[in-house]
């Protein structure tokens, strides 16, 4: 019978060798006998391989090539992903205003004049939500510009999803905010408790560097009036969860950033941004420097018992479940979060609007060339494909470089994972 060996990457970490299955996205741990199998099964048949064993030990390393996935009865057919996505997160750009200078801010950059959603508009986007929703649960995420300037928006949106809730239009419909936590009064505060709206605050490090960050327009500093908001927000039971940018100029100290923020705002959940430049989407930080940095972080996170959301979540997420990521958008190829413009125009991508990346204009995502042989694919999703069409490029070299560093230092981190379990017993 013919046996075939699976796509596969081999890695050393502190010397130990281990095998990437790039299909089934499986680790395994292999000697030189495996290796030479490996290479012997590329060039002859199974049969001919196995009648030429000598000892037991080969025996053996090949049981485990079979008992491991590393060979299959049948052809390994990768396929390309050709799924028509559609949202199931809506982050809504409620106004591009905002009360806030921030320096790298991508949502009111290079846009000379700034729009504001009318309720017409915002309840058109709702019934679009609503007609498109497979009867899954959906997410709308108050988004801006600063969304608490438009309050009376976000009350009138969150009384229409209610009501759809209620007539079974959506399901279980989750709520959100990303604010910069400077416009907050006890009214607000009362209705993000009473209507079980998440709240996420944008918090960049310590008062140095978030004021530096994050001034108010007048170039006055805002981390004190965020911490106090925030405080009061977490005294009151508010479902709250942290952001943080890092800035490409000071990725050196995030670590140190990170756990000052950890010190200091308590929190269940915070999410690392990854930062991009805004005209083409493209990393702005240096891939394999970030990863690092991202698994430090990881750890130090875990310590404070704070689940962290970034871009190496997804990727922790697809490997250690075996699931392939159809599109760099999601872990599952078929849901993915639309940004909607003031003026309701959906886009494929969550971070950016052109009429060139419009839900229309983007309708299935196909894999580059580049990423067809490239081993880490099946947890990297592929090349963005809003970045494709507005940089011109077939790859964006800081995500490859992040994405290549992640095999050797993930051993690090399910070695942390056992270790901490062998704690436990
Ligand atoms: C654009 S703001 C809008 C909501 C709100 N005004 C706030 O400050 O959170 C949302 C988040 O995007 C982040 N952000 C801004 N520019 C970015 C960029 N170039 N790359 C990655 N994230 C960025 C901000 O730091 C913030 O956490």
């Amino acid at each position: 019978m013919k046996k075939y060996v699976y796509p596969y990457k081999i890695f050393t970490n502190e010397k130990v060798m281990y095998h990437f299955n790039v299909d089934k996205l499986y680790i395994t741990e292999v000697n030189n006998n495996h290796l030479d199998l490996l290479n012997k099964l590329a060039q002859f048949d199974y049969e001919e391989v196995q009648a030429n064993i000598l000892d037991e030990e080969q025996k053996q390393c090949l049981n485990d090539l079979i008992e491991f996935e590393m060979i299959t009865d049948e052809q390994p057919n990768i396929k390309e992903p050709t799924v028509v996505c559609k949202p199931t997160s809506y982050r809504i750009v409620l106004t591009e205003q905002c009360n806030l200078a921030c320096v790298e801010c991508f949502a009111t950059k290079n846009i000379n004049c700034l729009k504001t959603m009318d309720s017409e508009t915002l309840f058109e986007v709702l019934e679009y939500s609503f007609k498109n929703n497979n009867n899954k649960s959906t997410q709308y995420c108050f988004f801006g510009g600063e969304p608490l300037i438009k309050f009376d928006l976000i009350k009138e949106a969150v009384a229409k999803i209610e009501e759809a809730e209620k007539n079974h239009l959506v399901k279980n419909p989750v709520l959100l905010i990303t604010t910069n936590g400077t416009i907050l009064n006890d009214e607000i505060i009362d209705f993000f408790i009473d209507h079980n709206v998440r709240v996420g605050v944008s918090i960049d490090g310590p008062k140095e560097i978030h004021d530096k960050l994050r001034p108010y327009k007048d170039l006055r500093g805002t981390f004190d009036d965020v911490k106090e908001n925030y405080m009061k927000m977490y005294n009151k039971g508010v479902n709250l969860h942290v952001l943080i940018t890092p800035n490409p100029d000071f990725l050196g100290n995030l670590k140190d950033i990170v756990k000052y923020v950890l010190e200091n705002f308590p929190m269940k959940e915070l999410t690392i941004n990854t930062p991009f430049k805004y005209d083409t989407l493209q990393w702005s930080v240096d891939g394999e420097k970030y990863a690092h940095i991202l698994f430090d972080i990881y750890k130090l996170t875990q310590e404070f018992g704070v689940i962290l959301d970034s871009a190496l979540s997804v990727v922790l997420g697809s490997i250690s479940n075996g699931i392939r990521r159809q599109t760099p958008c999601s872990i599952l190829g078929d849901e993915f979060m639309t940004l909607v413009t003031p003026h309701g125009e959906m886009s494929r991508c969550a971070q950016k609007y052109d009429s060139q990346i419009s839900l229309g204009n983007i309708k299935n995502v196909s894999v580059s060339d580049n990423c067809k042989n490239c081993y880490a694919y099946g947890f990297c999703g592929g090349v963005c494909p809003a970045y494709k069409v507005l940089s011109g490029m077939s790859t964006d070299s800081n995500k490859c470089k992040f994405m290549h560093a992640i095999l050797p230092n993930l051993i690090n981190y399910l070695k942390m994972f056992e270790e901490t379990s062998d704690d436990l017993q």
